[in-house]
């Protein structure tokens, strides 16, 4: 079963009631991050029972020894992980000496809240503690947008049926570990620690990589409201500090900690300076104080709510969904950092070694594109554009030539580390998505110039690798792709899986008919380009070739494209005919059983429909999601948003709907059973395509945007705002009808069902 205990609500994701089995799912659910860090949502005071603990820092990572049994050449030499990063929010509270764990008392009125409105985690509790005392507890926490090196704890304990001492002590903890460690490896080195006044500082550095942190804490307290100083005891460990408070409080007084805890990092400040930068932060927190900070921390959701939210009527489920998917995606990367990309887990946990993937070219970058200023994206490319070298020496280890790049699968600083082999690295179908994301943002932005400057070097060298990794066959007088896995990652080592076999061939149209229109409208960069790349003409022959003479695989009896040579081999049997006790397949069957199923992960030949819908007829569209939905178990939280929009664009909106519940509310309800490893935070972008390309219908081909709105009977109505070109449309969407506005100060004209009209600022179009 599914879980079920948040409360919808439009605004805010709620849980009430303390229920032990749920504090790690919830850890992962309330998590908190403002782009630069990020923390699961662990309580401030101490937790005897199961917990999950994690802060991280974006860009710290620590390259982790892989686990594969026989090593072979070319694999990565490394797996790289996003470390848990030393614990700033931490507050031991004792009531008379007792220590305050949830987990060994009374607790009632538990509520935990995550506000999305105004960005901020709210967590209020009555315990009783051994003795019968009682303490109301309320804690208030967020990570600033404003400054995004600091984040704020308000911590009240108020007395109900006593009066007695409450002691606080606030820490900072440097020995953390990671849960995700291959060899349980310890990955930072403490260098220094530092007291003051009420504020504390850990200097500690990754081994390895060297990305030197400095945590900082600095404490306040107030006596119902009114600031108090009291003396304190400083306890320093090998590698914690912590500092202890006592007072006397009577019934009904409020004793309150505000904690406010800082990261800074070498990434952005010199090393020798970190613990002054981390002074000054904390200095610059302190005096703009709680209040001031709050506030100012609404107003940045407010700024970012007002393009990015999606407003849905008549399905209070779908609406929190939506604003959980748009909130954690903004939580997790604010795109002002071309260092800094989106794990599929975000700051939310540790699988998947928090590094990036191909989710972030061929999902995320529409909905950062769409939500915010164009350089967002733009960062997001240059980010690919940067590790383009590292790019070719991966190709290189693998025998590559000539300035052949393949892009990582799993990458924190370019080069490949992932964690195995046959599945991951296989999938050379990556490289095909850093094309694809070019190609969408220069549709998208009409920023011809990235390609000039910087994307046409990144497409020449992904071409040179298609180019090389084809092979003519001599049987069948066509070039082949051999020994790959596709998306589906439930087949591996196959030939000529179509969707990579079609990116491959599309690649190198694209590149080739790129290089056209610079060489014609711009001479000297061409020059510049062909004399940095080493281009030569007959490459050029030779990707032509191989864009006319590749191999797709086809079935005239299902006229369908086939995943990949020999998929009709397989006994075709429909996932409805498998019992719920075989379900997640990848939980209840061996790899070899799930290897000769039919059984597809997740969308491959129709993620390659999605990608190019525009070269393929409805009735071709519609034959192939007839032929794969039915054989397709979604177990990857990258398929159903792919199909949710395709289903919309057949008009199959009951089952849109179904695809869109299920991606939207995927972690809220934890449908594959393992929120509390984190979020999927890469698949909520997915999500927000299901609502814009799916329902919305928005496409984006022959230099013009579409639209062909449609509404599932479950809302009433809908509406989503996006950036294109200096205009900022709003579509709205009911049951009689749509209209569009234009938010912004330029007319654009798109295209509604096929109708070509100018929306005008401040003018409504209806239909
Ligand atoms: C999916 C991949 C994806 C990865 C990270 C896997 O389960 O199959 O396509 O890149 O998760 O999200």
């Amino acid at each position: 079963m599914n879980q079920n205990y948040i409360i919808p609500n439009e605004w805010s994701i709620i849980e009430r009631g303390f229920h032990r089995e749920n504090v790690t799912a919830s850890e992962s659910i309330f998590s908190i991050g403002n782009g630069s860090i990020g923390q699961r949502a662990n309580f401030e005071e101490k937790y005897s029972g199961e917990t999950f603990q994690g802060s991280y820092i974006g860009g710290i990572y620590y390259p982790d020894k892989t686990r594969v049994g026989w090593w072979k050449n070319g694999y990565p030499e490394y797996f790289a992980k996003v470390l848990n990063a030393p614990n700033w929010i931490g507050i031991y509270v004792k009531i008379n000496g007792i220590e305050l764990d949830l987990n060994s008392c009374k607790v009632s009125d538990f509520e935990r809240e995550l506000n999305m409105k105004d960005g901020v985690l709210i967590r209020s509790f009555v315990a009783e503690l051994k003795g019968g005392s009682k303490v109301k507890v309320r804690a208030t926490r967020f990570l600033s947008l404003d400054i995004n090196e600091v984040g704020v704890i308000k911590y009240s304990v108020s007395p109900i049926n006593f009066s007695g001492e409450i002691e606080f002590t606030p820490y900072i903890d440097a020995g953390i570990v990671n849960e995700d460690s291959n060899y349980d490896g310890f990955f930072w080195k403490i260098l220094q620690i530092e007291e003051g006044k009420h504020e504390a500082y850990i200097l500690s550095k990754t081994y390895k990589t060297e990305f030197h942190v400095c945590t900082g804490m600095k404490v306040e307290l107030t006596l119902n409201e009114f600031e108090i100083e009291l003396d304190k005891e400083t306890e320093i460990n090998e590698k914690s500090i912590s500092f202890k408070y006592k007072t006397n409080v009577n019934q009904g007084d409020t004793f309150t900690m505000y904690k406010y805890g800082t990261y800074t990092q070498s990434m952005n400040h010199k090393k020798e300076e970190l613990i002054f930068a981390s002074e000054k932060v904390l200095q610059k927190a302190s005096i703009i104080g709680f209040k001031e900070l709050i506030k100012k921390q609404k107003n940045a959701w407010a700024k970012i709510w007002k393009t990015a939210d999606i407003v849905i009527n008549g399905d209070i489920k779908a609406q929190q969904a939506i604003r959980f998917n748009i909130f954690q995606l903004n939580q997790t990367y604010s795109g002002e950092d071309s260092r800094l990309n989106i794990g599929p887990k975000g700051f939310t946990g540790e699988k998947y070694g928090g590094s990036t993937y191909w989710d972030t070219e061929a999902f995320c970058i529409p909905f950062y594109m769409s939500t915010k200023d164009k350089h967002v994206a733009k960062n997001l490319l240059l980010y690919r554009y940067n590790q383009l070298n590292k790019a070719i020496e991966n190709a290189e280890k693998l025998g590559f030539k000539n300035g052949a790049a393949l892009y990582p699968m799993v990458t924190m600083n370019g080069e490949e580390c992932h964690n195995e082999w046959e599945i991951t690295f296989e999938e050379i179908h990556r490289n095909g998505s850093m094309l694809y994301a070019i190609y969408n943002y220069v549709n998208y932005t009409g920023d011809f110039n990235y390609v000039v400057e910087f994307g046409m070097e990144v497409m020449i060298a992904i071409s040179r690798f298609w180019e090389q990794r084809s092979t003519f066959s001599k049987a069948r007088e066509k070039y082949v792709i051999l020994g790959v896995t596709g998306p589906n990652e439930y087949e591996n080592n196959v030939n000529n899986n179509w969707y990579t076999n079609y990116l491959a061939k599309w690649c190198l149209e694209y590149t080739l008919e790129n290089l056209d229109v610079i060489k014609n409208k711009y001479p000297e960069d061409h020059r510049r380009i062909v004399a940095k790349t080493n281009l030569n003409k007959m490459e050029l022959v030779k990707w032509k070739e191989v864009t006319k003479l590749m191999y797709f695989p086809y079935s005239e009896e299902y006229q369908v494209y086939l995943q990949q040579d020999g998929f009709l081999d397989k006994e075709l049997i429909t996932v409805d005919k498998l019992s719920k006790s075989d379900r997640p397949i990848n939980q209840k069957w061996s790899w070899d059983r799930i290897l000769r199923s039919p059984y597809i992960k997740q969308a491959d030949v129709l993620q390659g429909i999605y990608f190019f819908e525009n070269e393929f007829d409805t009735n071709t569209i519609k034959n192939h999601f007839d032929f794969y939905e039915p054989l397709t178990v979604h177990e990857s939280s990258l398929s159903p948003c792919v199909h949710s929009i395709i289903a919309s664009k057949i008009n199959k909106i009951e089952k849109a709907y179904e695809m869109y519940l299920r991606t939207s509310r995927l972690d809220l309800d934890d449908y594959n059973n393992e929120v509390h490893e984190g979020l999927h935070i890469t698949s909520m972008a997915g999500t927000w395509l299901s609502i814009v390309q799916g329902f919305g219908g928005m496409r984006n081909f022959d230099n013009i945007l579409s639209f062909d709105p449609q509404i599932p009977k479950q809302w009433k109505s809908y509406s989503f705002k996006i950036n294109y070109r200096g205009s900022t449309l709003k579509v709205f969407k009911d049951h009689k009808g749509c209209k569009f506005t234009n938010e912004n100060t330029k007319p654009v004209e798109i295209l509604i069902q096929g109708k070509k009209v100018t929306v005008n600022p401040d003018e409504l179009v209806e239909l």
